[in-house]
C-alpha cells in the first residue's frame, strides 16, 4: 500500500515515507553530540539536590538545617519556611498536565512517603547530596493508608476521565443479560503499581535572565511544562521558555509536569545563579508518577457458542489523598473491542497516601487489556471454543460504543497472519498437554488495540536558497524516531534529499505541537508538516511559473513537480531547474510556509484547520493487534521462560518500517516486563517504596526475551488523516501480559488474575 504525498514522477519511485532508512539523529547520538536536557551548559551552574519525607502521612515538627548549611560548597537550602508562594494548577489545565495539584514546599503537611520537603543548593552535586543527607526532620507521624484494600469504604466515582471520557458506561441490560446467559465468567483481575524506568533520570535546568526563565527540562511536552511551570510561578506562560531537544525515553512520566521543574526555577531565582536538578534513579520512584494500583471486575456472559450477550467491566485505581482525578482507564476498551448488544463499564478511585499517580505506556489499555483478555481466554476455555475463533466469533464490524464505522480494521487480518505463522494450529486445547522435554509447553494470544490520536498542531517550513529545508515544529523525539519521520515526510513532500532537510524540534520557542503522549506525534507533528510542506511547494511553483528567467515560466503548476531537489515539468523531468537556482535568482529570498492541522472528519478532509472547523468525528480511529506468546513452564521450579513471542498490529501507513518495528518490539518487552517482573513493592507500614532501584525494580534483560516477531499487516486507511497513520507508540504493550497469562495457563492449569506472574504463584 502507498499513499502517495507528491504527483508521481514519469517512471521514478519517490518514496522517502515507507522507507526503512537510519535514524537521522544516530549519528548525533552516538558521538555525544546530542544534548539531553541535564547536558546543557551554564556558566556559575549550582546544583539542587531534594530531601524526601521518610514517612507517609503527618506533618514536619521542625527541620534542622543547620549541620548541612555548615558543609563546604553549600549556597542555600530552601524548604517550606522560606520557599517562595506557588500558584495552584488544576488537573484540567488548558496547556499540559501537572503530575500533582499540590503544591511542593508550600506547608508543613506530608501526604506521601518520598514527598519533597526541601533542597539544598551547592556548588557541586555532591556537595548538594552529603549536605541533604546532613538535614534531620522531625516528624509528627500519623496512621497512613497504604492499602486499596484497606481504603474501599473511600472509594469515589471520578467527575470525568483522561481525554473527557466519563467514567460510566452502558448500553443494554448487561446484567440481566448475564443473568441469562449460559455460559458465565467473572472474575477479579488485578494489576500492581509499576514505575517508568527510562534510561534518562528527569531533570531541570533552571536560568533566569532578568524575568525571562529559560528551562531545559526533560519532557515530553515543552508547551505543556512551560505553561504548568508559568502558572505555578504566577508569571505569564511566554516568560518562560522550554527547551529539550532530545529525550531519552519517557513513556509517561515525562508528560506531565513535576514539582522539581519549578523547585529548579525557585532555586535559580533565590540563588541568582543557573540550577540543575537532576532526580536520582530513586526519586523516579516517588517523584514523578507511576501507573496505579487496579483491581479490575469482570464479568462476561455468553451463549453455547460464545457469542457475547453480556459485557461488565468495574476498574478501582488507586489516587492521591488529596484525591487528583487521575483515572487509570482500564474499561475504555472493552466498551468497542467486541460486538455485544449488552455492555456496562465504571471506574472509581480510592485515594491512598501516594503521589498521584501518570500515564504510563498504553495508560488504561495495557492494564485493561490484561483483564479483558485474560477473561475472553476464560470464556473461551469454559464454551470450548478455540481462544482465536471466539475473538473473531466476536468480531466487531464497526464501533458498537460510539455506533460509527471504523476508518480501517486490519484486525482480522492481525489474527489470522499472526496464528499462521506462530503456528497455532499446532496448539492442542487440552492443559497441560505440550510438552518439551520435562518443560510445560504453553500457547496463549490476546488481541492488543489502542486509540488513534492526534490534536492541533503547526508547523513551518523555509526553503532557503542553497536549496536546504527547515523544519520547526515544538515536536518530540523520546528516541522512537520523530526526527527521522518528520525528516522523511518533509523530504518527499519537498522533492529534497534527506540529507538536506533539517528538523528543528523540542523548544516552546517553535510552533506548537501537542503533548508526545497517547502515540499522537506521528499524526499530530506528521499532519502538520506534510501539510506546511505542500505549502510551501506550491509557493516554489508559483514562484517558478511567474519567473521568466525560469524554464517553467508560464507552465501551469498543475504540471510541475519536485524530486531530488529540482522542480520540473512531472511528464518531461528534464525540463526544470533547481530549487536553489530558483531561490537563489529571486534575491534569496527564502520560501517560507506554515500550516496547523487538525485530526480531519470527512472523507477527502486534508486537516486544514480552516476547513474543518466543526471537527466532527465520522469514524472511530483504533489500531490493532493480535499478539501470540508461547511459554515453557519448568514442572517442579515452575519458573516461566517466554520461548518466543509472534505479534501482527494493524497502524495504518507505515512511514519507516525500521523505527515502527523498534517501537513495537520496545513496547512488548515492556509488556513481558508487566507479564512477569514488574511491580512496585511498598514497606506495609510506613509506606516506603522498598524496590526503588533497578536490582529490586526488575525489567526484562536479554536472556528474559527470546524471539520476537513482530510485523505489519497492510492497512490502507484514506479517513484516519492525510498520511493514513494510526501510531505505534504504545499499542505493542497491550495485550501482551493476557497472552502470557493465557500461555501459562494452557501450559500449567493455573489461571493468574494478579500480576506479575512470579512462581508463588504458580506453586501449589
Ligand atoms: Mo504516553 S504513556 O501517553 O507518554
Amino acid at each position: 500500500m502507498t499513499i502517495s504525498t507528491t504527483r508521481e514522477i514519469a517512471g521514478q519511485s519517490t518514496d522517502v515515507i515507507g522507507a526503512p532508512i537510519d535514524r537521522v539523529d544516530g549519528p548525533a547520538k552516538v558521538t555525544g553530540k546530542a544534548r539531553y536536557a541535564a547536558d546543557f551548559p551554564a556558566a556559575n551552574l549550582l546544583y539542587a539536590v531534594a530531601f524526601q519525607s521518610r514517612i507517609s502521612k503527618g506533618r514536619v515538627k521542625s527541620i534542622d538545617s543547620a549541620q548541612a548549611a555548615g558543609q563546604g560548597g553549600v549556597v542555600a537550602i530552601i524548604t517550606h519556611e522560606n520557599a517562595p508562594r506557588l500558584y495552584r494548577v488544576s488537573m484540567d489545565h488548558q496547556t499540559g498536565l501537572p503530575g500533582q495539584t499540590y503544591l511542593p514546599l508550600q506547608d508543613d503537611q506530608i501526604h506521601y512517603s518520598g514527598q519533597y520537603l526541601g533542597m539544598v543548593i551547592a556548588r557541586t552535586f555532591t556537595q548538594a547530596r552529603d549536605a541533604a543527607m546532613l538535614v534531620k526532620i522531625d516528624y509528627d507521624e500519623q496512621a497512613p493508608v497504604l492499602s486499596m484494600e484497606d481504603a474501599q469504604d473511600q472509594a469515589f466515582e471520578p467527575e470525568k476521565m483522561g481525554r473527557g471520557d466519563k467514567p460510566k458506561y452502558q448500553r443494554g441490560e448487561p446484567d440481566q443479560a448475564f443473568s441469562a446467559a449460559a455460559v458465565k465468567i467473572d472474575q477479579t483481575y488485578t494489576t500492581p503499581q509499576e514505575n517508568h524506568n527510562p534510561m534518562e533520570l528527569s531533570a531541570t535546568i533552571a536560568r533566569w535572565d532578568g524575568d525571562m526563565l529559560t528551562l531545559y527540562n526533560a519532557t515530553q511536552f515543552v508547551y505543556g511544562s512551560r505553561s504548568i511551570v508559568a502558572t505555578w510561578l504566577g508569571i505569564a506562560d511566554d516568560h518562560v521558555r522550554v527547551i529539550d531537544p532530545f529525550v531519552g525515553g519517557g513513556f509517561g512520566c515525562k508528560g506531565s509536569t513535576w514539582p522539581h521543574s519549578v523547585m529548579a526555577a525557585i532555586a535559580a531565582r533565590i540563588v541568582q545563579r543557573p540550577v540543575k536538578f537532576v532526580l536520582s534513579r530513586q526519586q523516579m520512584f516517588t517523584c514523578v508518577g507511576y501507573r496505579p494500583r487496579t483491581i479490575q471486575r469482570v464479568a462476561l456472559g455468553a451463549d453455547r457458542d460464545g457469542n457475547l450477550k453480556s459485557i461488565v467491566h468495574e476498574c478501582t485505581s488507586q489516587t492521591s489523598s488529596w484525591k487528583d482525578e487521575w483515572v487509570e482507564t482500564a474499561t475504555m476498551q472493552t466498551r468497542m473491542l467486541y460486538a455485544c448488544p449488552n455492555v456496562r463499564t465504571a471506574q472509581k478511585l480510592v485515594p491512598l497516601n501516594a503521589n498521584t499517580p501518570t500515564q504510563m505506556r498504553a495508560p488504561g489499555h495495557a492494564t485493561g487489556t490484561f483483564a479483558l483478555e485474560v477473561a475472553m481466554d476464560e470464556l473461551a476455555v469454559a464454551a470450548g471454543v478455540d481462544p482465536v475463533q471466539l475473538r473473531l466469533r466476536n468480531y466487531a464490524e464497526y464501533d458498537h460504543e460510539k455506533t460509527l464505522p471504523f476508518s480501517s480494521k486490519a484486525l482480522r487480518q492481525c489474527y489470522q497472519q499472526a496464528a499462521d505463522r506462530f503456528g497455532w494450529n499446532q496448539r492442542t486445547a487440552q492443559v497441560g498437554s505440550m510438552r518439551d522435554g520435562d518443560a510445560l509447553v504453553g500457547y496463549g494470544m490476546a488481541t492488543a488495540i489502542y486509540p488513534t490520536n492526534q490534536q492541533e498542531a503547526t508547523a513551518k517550513i523555509e526553503i532557503k536558497a542553497n536549496g536546504s529545508a527547515t523544519v520547526s515544529i515544538a515536536a518530540h523525539d523520546l528516541g522512537t524516531g520523530a526526527y527521522t519521520i518528520l525528516t522523511q515526510i518533509a523530504s518527499q513532500t519537498l522533492g529534497i534529499p534527506i540529507e538536506q532537510v533539517q528538523v528543528k524540534i523540542g523548544d516552546s520557542d517553535l510552533p506548537a505541537a501537542p503533548v508526545a503522549g497517547g502515540s499522537q506525534t506521528t499524526a499530530s507533528a506528521g499532519c502538520a508538516v506534510l501539510a506546511a510542506a505542500k505549502k510551501a511547494v506550491a509557493a516554489l511553483k508559483e514562484r517558478a511559473v511567474a519567473d521568466e528567467q525560469s524554464p517553467l515560466f508560464a507552465k501551469k503548476t498543475k504540471e510541475l513537480a519536485v524530486q531530488g531537489g529540482r522542480i520540473l515539468v512531472s511528464d518531461t523531468p528534464s525540463i526544470g531547474e533547481t530549487i536553489s537556482q530558483l531561490i537563489s535568482r529571486n534575491g534569496g529570498r527564502p520560501i517560507a510556509a506554515t500550516a496547523t492541522t487538525q485530526p480531519p472528519s470527512k472523507p477527502g478532509d486534508t486537516g486544514d484547520s480552516s476547513a474543518n472547523p466543526q471537527n466532527l468525528e465520522r469514524y472511530s480511529k483504533y489500531a490493532w493487534g493480535a499478539q501470540f506468546a508461547e511459554v515453557r513452564v519448568d514442572p517442579i521450579l515452575r519458573r516461566v521462560r517466554i520461548s518466543r513471542m509472534v505479534a501482527a498490529f494493524a497502524a495504518g501507513k507505515i512511514l519507516n518500517p525500521k523505527t515502527a518495528h523498534s517501537q513495537i518490539m520496545g513496547a512488548i518487552v515492556m509488556g513481558v516486563g508487566m507479564a512477569l517482573l514488574e511491580q512496585t513493592v511498598h514497606d506495609p507500614q510506613r509506606g516506603q517504596v522498598v524496590t526503588d532501584n533497578l536490582a529490586d525494580y526488575l525489567v526484562p534483560v536479554n536472556p528474559d526475551i527470546a524471539s520476537i516477531d513482530c510485523f505489519f499487516v497492510d492497512e490502507p486507511d484514506k479517513f484516519v488523516n492525510p498520511l493514513g497513520v494510526k501510531g505505534v507508540g504504545e499499542i505493542g504493550i497491550t495485550g501482551v501480559a493476557a497472552a502470557i497469562s493465557n500461555a501459562v495457563y494452557h501450559a500449567t492449569g493455573i489461571r493468574v488474575r494478579d500480576l506479575p506472574i512470579t512462581i508463588d504463584k504458580l506453586l501449589g
